[in-house]
């Protein structure tokens, strides 16, 4: 939802902004904008559509020289996507100088501000809450620090004073999320950012610092980063001479970071843990399909140190001094949205299944409103791809806030909800750049059967039991790749029933929820309809739907509820509809029922969902490509959703 980079050193910025946007262009594409701080003051260049648009301007733009600038790509939420609602905004100060700002979040009180604004003389071109931030920033604004700050030995980094005095004060006006870059005309060394409820992290470059939404526009410069925590300020400074911080030199950089009422505060440095290679497409053509290949690999890494086989035991570092409280718990609460909430919806079946405890998923978006009752003994876990969901982040506070335990399934490693938590399990699966959530999901429910089976192990469940399930699980990674063989016959499939724009997806107990993922996808890449529900259900109504050709998924693998699967299939041929079954290697009496089968290798019943979902993740896949549609940047959506 909205990228931003912004950079501050001795290279050449704009060239470094496109390849930065470029990275983070799966949060949102439908415009982008630059603003370089030039000896000329800031030049700004704005397009509607993707960065390769805004690439093209910039190319053409000889002015565009400079080594500080911002940059932003959108995903609308105020105004539709045009050149004046494209980010970065501008705002003039009263002492004649000009302030630029990209912004991730939205600013809720910003009504309010703009009528403020507007009776102080500033004038709006925007339909956009940001370019409040800009005025208002300005508003602040009384030119660059004194020079005798800069002369008394602290330099313009340690002096207090201009662009960063006047960003606190603005941010102390805000209600609402952000993650901002700013910068102004009169310090062209200085960046200052900040952060609350928006992801953003600093890079820490030789000579330079680069900010951005997620570290994948900053891995390619450098892997030292800090992140900001809610309502902290950086002030980053890069320059030619003792104007960064007071030493001689032919080139110093130097940071402070304060709070937004300027109490100074400590960040640590940390190591970025993915390389370069990870978030390149290599041989693939799209970042869903690379995505969806890696899953065996995702999935050891996952694994990996978690599997202890001859103790019979899970090893999960970042709960074992909660052990006691897991055990004990009287009821968990997996709360998430879209994919990640039906990882939580599989962890019902896990958690009461193998742990004996009862457990609800809901919606992070209506928990949080619902004024939830959490009873003593709730354990709440909030499962997420990025870290960084407005509305999971809410739920979790709101739990945290009632006296819940609070947990965290998360993949990116520092993200807000990870660090929001009591304690927590990463996901290990690497960055995810795809739109569609494919290796997170099949990550999440493989920590959630580690969750359960570390809860069930200390419960009710055998040495044994533990132990069969643990080698399963080790087999996992090689089962996924056996399932991928099948890609291009998936493709096959799909080719018969992709102009068909109405499909259900059906399954039963483990394999309800992952129906309901395999809609997901369908829809959310492909614009297909679709809907997925518990395969019984379909006969309580949206049975009529099925007509002669309807393509109906049906998750139909050998366990438990196969026979009733096996009915509800029958139901659907009765009405002409077009049965397309996931079922188990090997079984034979399935083909007689369903017009296409896809083979999934035979795994006890929890186990299942990790596997029947790659055919779903595959179907959705090739549907969309022979759609023609654009994989990795559906429209209307964005990888991270940080705002409610
Ligand atoms: C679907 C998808 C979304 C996310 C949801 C939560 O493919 O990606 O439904 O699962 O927005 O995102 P995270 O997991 O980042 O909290």
């Amino acid at each position: 939802m909205c990228g931003i980079v912004a950079y501050v050193g001795n290279k050449n910025v704009a060239p470094l902004l496109i390849e930065g946007l470029k990275r983070l262009e799966y949060r949102g594409y439908d415009s982008a904008g630059m603003a370089v701080v030039t000896p000329q003051g800031i030049k700004l260049v704005r397009s509607v559509g993707r960065v390769s648009v805004l690439e093209a301007h910039a190319a053409s733009d000889a002015a565009l020289q400079g080594t500080l600038g911002i940059a932003h790509t959108r995903w609308a939420t105020h105004g539709v996507p045009s050149e004046a609602n494209a980010h970065p905004h501008l705002g003039q100060s009263r002492s004649g100088h000009t302030i630029a700002v990209v912004h991730n979040g939205i600013i809720e009180n910003y009504a309010a501000l703009k009528t403020w604004l507007t009776e102080r003389g500033h004038q709006f071109y925007s339909q956009t809450d940001t370019e409040v931030l800009a005025k208002l920033v300005a508003e602040f604004y009384e030119g660059p620090p004194a020079a005798r700050d800069a002369a008394a030995g602290g330099g313009v980094a340690n002096g207090h004073g201009g662009l960063e005095q006047a960003v606190q004060a603005a941010l102390r006006e805000v209600t609402g999320a952000y993650a901002i870059a700013v910068v102004s005309n009169a310090e062209p060394h200085t960046l200052v950012c900040a952060r609350k409820g928006s992801p953003l992290i600093v890079g820490i470059g030789e000579n330079s610092y680069i900010v951005a939404s997620d570290a994948s526009a900053i891995i390619a410069h450098t892997t030292q980063v800090f992140t900001l925590d809610d309502y902290q300020v950086a002030k980053l400074c890069a320059g030619p001479d003792d104007t960064v911080n007071g030493t001689r030199g032919p080139w110093s950089v130097a940071f402070r970071t304060t709070t937004i009422d300027n109490v100074p505060v400590s960040r640590e440095v940390s190591a970025l843990e993915f390389d370069l290679q990870q978030i390149e497409l290599g041989k693939f053509k799209h970042y869903m399909l690379k995505e969806i290949m890696e899953q065996p690999e995702a999935i050891r890494n996952c694994l990996r140190g978690r599997i202890d086989k001859r103790e019979a035991r899970v090893v999960l570092g970042g709960l074992n001094q909660f052990a006691r409280d897991l055990v004990r718990a009287k009821r968990f609460i997996l709360t998430g949205q879209g994919t990640a909430f039906h990882a939580g919806r599989i962890a019902e079946y896990l958690f009461e299944d193998l742990a004996k405890v009862p457990a609800r998923a809901e919606y992070a978006s209506e928990f949080r409103y619902r004024n939830p009752i959490i009873e003593d003994g709730s354990i709440v876990v909030a499962i997420s791809q990025s870290g960084e969901t407005a509305d999971t982040l809410a739920a979790l506070r709101e739990a945290k806030e009632r006296g819940a335990l609070a947990l965290g399934v998360v993949n990116a490693v520092g993200s807000t909800i990870a660090r929001d938590t009591d304690a927590g399990v990463y996901l290990h699966v690497g960055p995810e750049i795809g739109v569609a959530s494919t290796k997170a999901f099949v990550g999440q429910v493989t920590v959630l059967t580690l969750m359960a089976l570390f809860i069930g192990k200390r419960k009710y469940l055998s040495d044994e039991v533990v132990r069969s399930y643990l080698a399963e699980l080790e087999r996992m990674p090689d089962h996924l790749e056996r399932v991928l063989t099948q890609s291009e016959a998936i493709g096959q499939i799909v080719s018969n029933y992709v102009r068909r724009q109405n499909w259900l997806f059906l399954g039963r107990g483990y394999n309800f929820p992952v129906a309901l993922e395999g809609a997901l996808k369908l829809k959310e890449i492909s614009y297909i309809h679709a809907e997925g529900m518990p395969a019984a259900e379909m006969k309580h109504g949206p049975i009529a739907l099925i007509d002669k050709g309807m393509p109906v998924v049906f998750i139909a693998t050998q366990g438990s509820q196969y026979e009733k699967v096996i009915s509800n299939i029958e139901e659907v041929r009765a009405r002409g509809g077009a049965v397309i079954a996931v079922a188990t290697e090997g079984d034979a009496r399935i083909r007689k029922y369903a017009e296409a089968v896809i083979e999934v290798p035979a795994v006890p019943e929890p186990l299942q969902p990790a596997l029947t979902v790659l055919p779903l993740q595959l179907v959705a896949y090739h549907a969309a490509v022979q759609r023609g549609l654009d994989v990795d940047k559906p429209r209307n959506l964005a990888k991270s959703v940080t705002v409610e």
